[in-house]
């Protein structure tokens, strides 16, 4: 199904933790697509050591990099051009972590400590990267960076907690940097909102399994699996899609604007119709 879509473009792919990551299927399509990259994580996701066995398979270097250290990622950058020989063409964040979501706190009894860490790591870690790139003029013109969102930026979703205000922030960050770097460089940034995705971060929020199921059934096309996710961030660092920037894109099998759903309607009234 290949067509070197991305042949000769290099990049940055964070946050695949195992086969189930969503980054990890991206790093296997952006390989197949004909891409090179270097591969990162935090220092202590690399203890598990599952990272090395994606490496050999896209022959992709890895450089650990805490998300939130300026140093580490000024690392990252410089180390990923010097091993790619040249700037760079895209760059996937694929971070998040909320130790509120982790310790089971709701939303009235949030650690603000916590809370900022979980604002530090899944949003102004984004900032970060992109910051480094400007700083080490790192993008090649025509480069193309994407986080990964979820709809709880825009609506509320309790069990969410302090990850939705990340998201927003997430979200708005992409169209600030995204204005800035379109002007400095033509790099288009956005954001893709996944559906309820079960890896190790989706299914560690309280109520997961509901999260999908309800999801699944208010979607006409149902939730987007992990590989779909990674063919549309294939499709954004591609050269199909140059002046898309700015955006937040849902990736959501239409869940975000249908109202309700036969599904749904069977699921309350327990008739089928
Ligand atoms: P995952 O758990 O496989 O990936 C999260 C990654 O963040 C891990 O690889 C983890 O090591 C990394 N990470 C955490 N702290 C870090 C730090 N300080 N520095 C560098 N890396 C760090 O889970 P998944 O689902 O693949 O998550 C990827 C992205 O997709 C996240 O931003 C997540 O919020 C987002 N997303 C996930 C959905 C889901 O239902 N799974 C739905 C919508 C968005």
């Amino acid at each position: 199904m290949a067509s070197n879509l991305l042949a000769g473009k290099v990049g940055i792919i964070s946050g695949a933790l195992n086969e189930e990551s969503i980054a990890w299927k991206v790093a296997l399509k952006c390989h197949a697509e004909g891409a090179r990259f270097v591969l990162t994580n935090a220092p202590l996701a690399m203890r598990m050591g599952e990272i090395n066995k994606l490496s050999e398979q896209c022959n992709a270097p890895i450089i650990p990099a805490d998300a939130t250290s300026m140093e580490d990622l000024e690392n990252l950058f410089s180390g990923a051009q010097e091993q790619l020989g040249g700037k760079l063409d895209f760059v996937l964040h694929s971070i998040g972590m909320s130790a509120n979501i982790r310790k089971g706190k709701h939303y009235g009894e949030l650690n603000y400590e916590w809370y900022q860490k979980t604002l530090d790591v899944s949003a102004l870690s984004f900032h970060k990267m992109l910051a480094v790139a400007e700083k080490q003029d790192a993008f090649n013109e025509w480069g193309s960076a994407v986080a990964l969102s979820y709809i709880a930026a825009q609506r509320a979703f309790l069990d969410y907690t302090d990850m939705s205000q990340a998201k927003a922030m997430l979200e708005s960050i992409a169209r600030s940097y995204g204005q800035r770097l379109g002007k400095l460089k033509k790099v288009r940034v956005n954001t893709i909102s996944q559906s309820p995705t079960k890896t190790t971060a989706g299914t560690g929020i309280s109520g997961f399994d509901a999260f999908y199921e309800y999801a699944d059934r208010l979607s006409p096309l149902g939730n987007a699996p992990a590989e779909a996710c990674a063919d549309y961030v294939v499709s954004l660092f591609s050269d199909l899609t140059r002046y898309v920037t700015m955006q937040n894109l849902m990736h959501d099998g239409g869940f975000s604007t249908t109202g309700i759903s036969e599904e749904i309607v069977e699921l309350v009234t327990g008739a089928k119709s």
